[in-house]
């Protein structure tokens, strides 16, 4: 025991050691192309002489500023954090500054200016995040991030005082994610604002959603989150041609046609995402023209007549739903909706795993994915789903038993010319209830694992980001705003993530349970081939011992002679 925990310890001071690159900072390097400092005293950032910066290059620098000062940041700044990062990277290249406990934060003209300049990267991203003491005590002031060029800049704030256009000139961010902030519109200086923001998305706990509390920005595209919604003025939001995406999460309210009366007007609007437990009758109708509905996990009620009425729906991202605890027609007519629309070219992102083996489940991932669950859940001969309530779901198991059966009196005919070897026998996952036909589904079963794993990521290939940051997050990462929580940086250039969902559901805690039934049978290989190895080697100890035996029987009357 003691030997594997040095062991452990080895691989751990191997993979991480302190480094010493600034003067008066904490910092620790990791292999991975991973720096983290903290700074527990606000100075400036100076090399210190025997810093690593001159043989070390890393992708990402993630820098804590924990002082209960005021922080007051002047031009350039964290301009020499640019010599640690590589010349060309292939991957993705990150900076993270995240500010703690201070009394207040002042980001001068340009304080963020010119980071990653001269860097070739497919990805350049920063994140910015600020948990004060005290309520609005943040200022930026105007050109703060001057002459930034980043594919993704996200901020966690509770305000930034400036207006929009002053903080945000003279930049070109792909994607901007603002959270937490009440970020103030200046329409008298959008003559001078120089920045090209493609998408925004503000996130926000908020109770009324209008366009008093988000503006309409001078971005191309423009999404609002909305937690804990009450109300929606839909009219305000009339003439916001930016307006691309709308996501209500966790409201107060059920999704009636009240509510989203009007927003048949904002003529751009794409996507939609609803984490909503009730999405009433008729409410979709007046955003027929989305191309995107995601649906989140407190799902419950969905009025499916609704539903037909998204004539130009392309995407139905449904990841996130409980189809377990849909009320029974609502998951019925979505399954009906799935299979019909699939045809016309819908494409449906269904969730990763299906733990309760619910039998609508297994019947869409076999009409829309690989159908690797109808193995896993063996659900062909399982009563459940042959007297499923859902008449499309039992009527397609009906008549997949049927076929089955037939299958399996011309799979038995021939079996008896390869009749099953004993030594294969183990090899059968003993956890599912084969149906006596072990050795044609084994290999099919393995595919399916295969193919599994290609397909789970399928739903995040549009992601440009690697998530080498993602694995190594630490805990302390999530900000102080409530809101906060609700926000993954990683996945908001996706547009049909809603990443609150997301973190609801890791992929990992399901992945573990849909393999324990492909895992499982590796045990029994073991010791069946040691019990084949033990019946060799007594074989061959039997054969020497008769062997001998009649050796030393035939010597005996050799030697009898000579006495
Ligand atoms: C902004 O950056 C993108 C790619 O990084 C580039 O294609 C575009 O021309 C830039 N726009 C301006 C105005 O610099
Ligand atoms: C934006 O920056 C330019 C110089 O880079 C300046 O001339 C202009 O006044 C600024 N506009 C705003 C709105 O701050
Ligand atoms: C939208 O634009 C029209 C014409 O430009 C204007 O009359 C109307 O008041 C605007 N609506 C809102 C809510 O700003």
């Amino acid at each position: 025991m003691a030997f594997v925990h040095f062991y452990i310890f080895l691989i751990s001071f191997s993979l991480t050691y302190s480094c010493d690159v600034f003067v008066g900072i904490r910092c620790t390097c990791y292999d991975s192309n991973e720096i983290r400092c903290t700074m527990s005293k606000f100075a400036p950032l100076v090399f210190s002489s025997t810093s690593v910066s001159t043989t070390r290059k890393f992708h990402a620098i993630d820098l804590k500023i924990e002082t209960d000062e005021e922080i007051e940041l002047g031009n350039n700044y964290f301009l020499i954090l640019n010599q640690l990062l590589p010349d060309v990277a292939k991957k993705s290249v990150s900076m993270t500054f995240r500010f703690q406990n201070f009394e207040s934060f002042h980001a001068r003209a340009g304080s963020f200016a010119n980071l990653f300049q001269g860097i070739t990267s497919t990805t350049k991203r920063l994140t910015i995040e600020l948990h004060p003491v005290k309520a609005k005590t943040i200022t930026f002031d105007q050109n703060a991030f001057d002459n930034l060029h980043v594919n993704e800049l996200s901020m966690y704030a509770d305000s930034l005082s400036s207006p929009f256009e002053s903080i945000f000139n003279n930049t070109n961010i792909t994607h901007l994610n603002i959270e937490g902030a009440i970020v103030a519109h200046e329409p008298s200086l959008l003559r001078d604002f120089t920045g090209h923001i493609q998408s925004l998305k503000i996130t926000r706990m908020i109770d009324s959603v209008n366009s008093e509390e988000f503006p309409p920005f001078p971005v191309q595209s423009y999404t609002i989150e909305a937690h804990k919604m009450r109300t929606l003025d839909t009219l305000s939001f009339a003439n916001y041609t930016q307006l691309t995406g709308l996501n209500i999460i966790q409201p107060d309210v059920s999704i009636t046609p009240k509510i989203l009366d009007g927003l048949e007007r904002v003529s751009n609007l794409k996507s939609i995402s609803f984490d909503a437990e009730r999405i009433a009758d008729g409410a979709l109708k007046h955003v027929k023209h989305i191309q995107t509905l995601i649906l989140g996990s407190y799902l419950k009620i969905l009025d499916v007549e609704s539903l037909n009425s998204l004539k130009d729906l392309q995407q139905l991202d449904v990841r996130y739903v409980q189809f377990s605890t849909l009320q029974g027609t609502t998951s019925c007519s979505l399954a009906d909706f799935i299979n019909r629309r699939r045809m016309l070219g819908l494409t449906v992102y269904l969730p990763d795993d299906n733990p309760d083996c619910d039998c609508i489940l297994v019947f869409l991932n076999n009409m829309v994915d690989d159908g690797s669950q109808l193995v896993k859940c063996q659900s062909t001969n399982n009563d459940r789903c042959l007297f499923s309530s859902c008449p499309i779901v039992s009527e397609y198991f009906t008549r997949k038993q049927k076929e089955d059966l037939e299958d399996q009196q011309k799979l038995n005919t021939p079996s008896v010319i390869t009749p099953s070897s004993p030594a294969i026998v183990p090899f059968e996952p003993p956890s599912v209830d084969f149906n006596d036909n072990a050795i044609p589904e084994y290999p099919d079963e393995k595919i399916d694992e295969d193919e599994r794993t290609t397909t789970t990521q399928s739903p995040i290939e549009g992601m440009l980001y690697d998530d080498t940051d993602f694995l190594t997050k630490p805990v302390d990462h999530q900000p102080v705003t409530v809101t906060s929580l609700l926000f993954d940086p990683e996945e908001t250039h996706n547009e049909f993530s809603t990443p609150l969902m997301k973190r609801i559901h890791p992929d990992s805690k399901q992945y573990q349970s849909s393999k324990y039934l492909t895992v499982s049978w590796i045990p029994f290989a073991i010791i069946a081939s040691c019990l084949c190895l033990t019946l060799v080697i007594s074989i061959i100890s039997y054969i020497i011992y008769h062997k001998r035996r009649i050796a030393t029987f035939k010597l005996v009357p050799q030697t009898a002679p000579i006495i």
